[in-house]
């Protein structure tokens, strides 16, 4: 007998967090030296950014904000119970990974929007050009460094979202990644649609 399934994430998580994992790699990766490459790759995170907080707002019941987003003290436990192997299983995203969540989206929005402003200052180019153009050069420098700082920050981030994502699929003994592709989830006993 087949196992019953529930949707869990919707095709906009699913686009997204997959463009969004792409885009940053690109991005990261491209740096000075490919800059067109790099700048375009900045602004897919940003427009995908944007759709990603208007879908927190409106979109399906586990991709909205109040569906994950909990007090620190929440998730903190929440990691405690995993360490003891008795974590309650979450079909969205847990308290942890809620947390995880935000500040992935708002250091990227920061790493975004310094990226801008150093392309305005450095290059006289984009949608800051005109206000950063003609600023002094420790200023060009000081946002060139915060950018950069906001860029590994995301990689730091990222990373422990890795360390996270096989964490919890131990030991809740689910692919998570595997949802995040078919946005499906196998329903336990007791689940209900
Ligand atoms: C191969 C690399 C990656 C894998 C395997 C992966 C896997 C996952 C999985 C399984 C989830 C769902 C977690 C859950 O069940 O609660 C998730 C969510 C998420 N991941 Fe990743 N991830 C990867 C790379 C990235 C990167 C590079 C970023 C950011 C630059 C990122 C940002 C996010 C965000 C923001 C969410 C929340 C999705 C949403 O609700 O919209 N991920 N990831």
């Amino acid at each position: 007998m087949s196992q019953q399934t529930i949707r869990v994430w919707d095709p906009v998580v699913r686009v997204f967090h997959w463009s969004l994992a792409g885009a940053f790699l690109i991005a990261y990766l491209s740096e000075d030296d490919f800059l067109s490459l790099h700048s375009f790759a900045g602004y897919t995170v940003l427009g995908l950014l944007l759709i990603r907080l208007l879908w927190g707002l409106i979109g399906t019941r586990h991709a909205r904000f109040t569906d994950f987003v909990r007090p620190p003290g929440e998730a903190l436990g929440y990691l405690k119970d995993s360490l003891l192997g008795r974590a309650k299983r979450y079909l969205g995203h847990n308290p942890a990974g809620g947390l995880m969540i935000i500040a992935m989206l708002l250091s990227l929005l920061f790493t975004t929007i310094t990226g801008i402003a150093t392309l305005g200052v450095e290059e006289g180019a984009g949608p800051l050009a005109g206000m950063m153009g003609g600023a002094p050069r420790f200023i060009a420098k000081a946002t060139e460094e915060v950018h950069e700082f906001f860029a590994n920050f995301t990689l730091l981030l990222v990373l422990g979202h890795l360390i996270g994502v096989l964490f919890e699929s131990v030991v809740h003994r689910e692919n998570l990644v595997r949802a995040m592709i078919s946005g499906d989830k196998p329903l336990r006993d007791g689940e209900s649609q």
